[in-house]
């Protein structure tokens, strides 16, 4: 398997509920390295343009409102076979449907407001790391 780099987002809820370190405990346990964390605060605009793929769904505006209303907590996350290994360890979508010791079972309070966001492939890795970190911000 090959090395992977994937973007994560620890959401507006799980920061709130101060819940980051519980949350890159589970990333970390799982042979995920944080290479890259900062915490910011998106403007709703920010935010949409991050989304632009989920445009013409009805939860667009509220998925929007809801990431800029609080600071997130963006990061790089690098290991072997990254990209799915984080989505395992997210869980699926809706908390209702996600797997024990997952990080959205036991952390996410609903579909929208899930505590987690990971990438779902290489290409949109690219743009989302790309979105929010530069090349010198990732020491590896
Ligand atoms: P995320 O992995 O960040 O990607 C898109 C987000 O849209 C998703 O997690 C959910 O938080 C959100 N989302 C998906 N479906 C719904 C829905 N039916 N209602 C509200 N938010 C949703």
């Amino acid at each position: 398997m090959a090395i992977q780099r994937t973007l994560s987002i620890i959401k507006p809820d799980a920061t709130r509920r101060n819940l980051t370190g519980a949350i890159n405990q589970k990333l970390e346990k799982a042979g995920l390295r944080i290479i890259a964390q900062k915490r910011i605060k998106l403007s709703k605009e920010q935010a949409g343009i991050f989304y632009l793929v989920h445009k013409e769904r009805p939860f667009y505006d509220e998925l929007c409102s809801f990431m800029a209303s609080e600071p997130i907590v963006v990061q790089v996350l690098e290991g072997e076979d990254a990209i799915m290994l984080n989505r395992k360890v997210m869980g699926a979508t809706n908390p209702v449907e996600a797997g024990e010791g997952t990080i959205r079972k036991e952390f996410a309070l609903s579909i929208g407001e899930n505590s987690i966001h990971g990438s779902d492939g290489e290409t949109t890795a690219d743009f989302e790391i790309g979105y929010f970190f530069s090349g010198l911000e990732m020491a590896g």
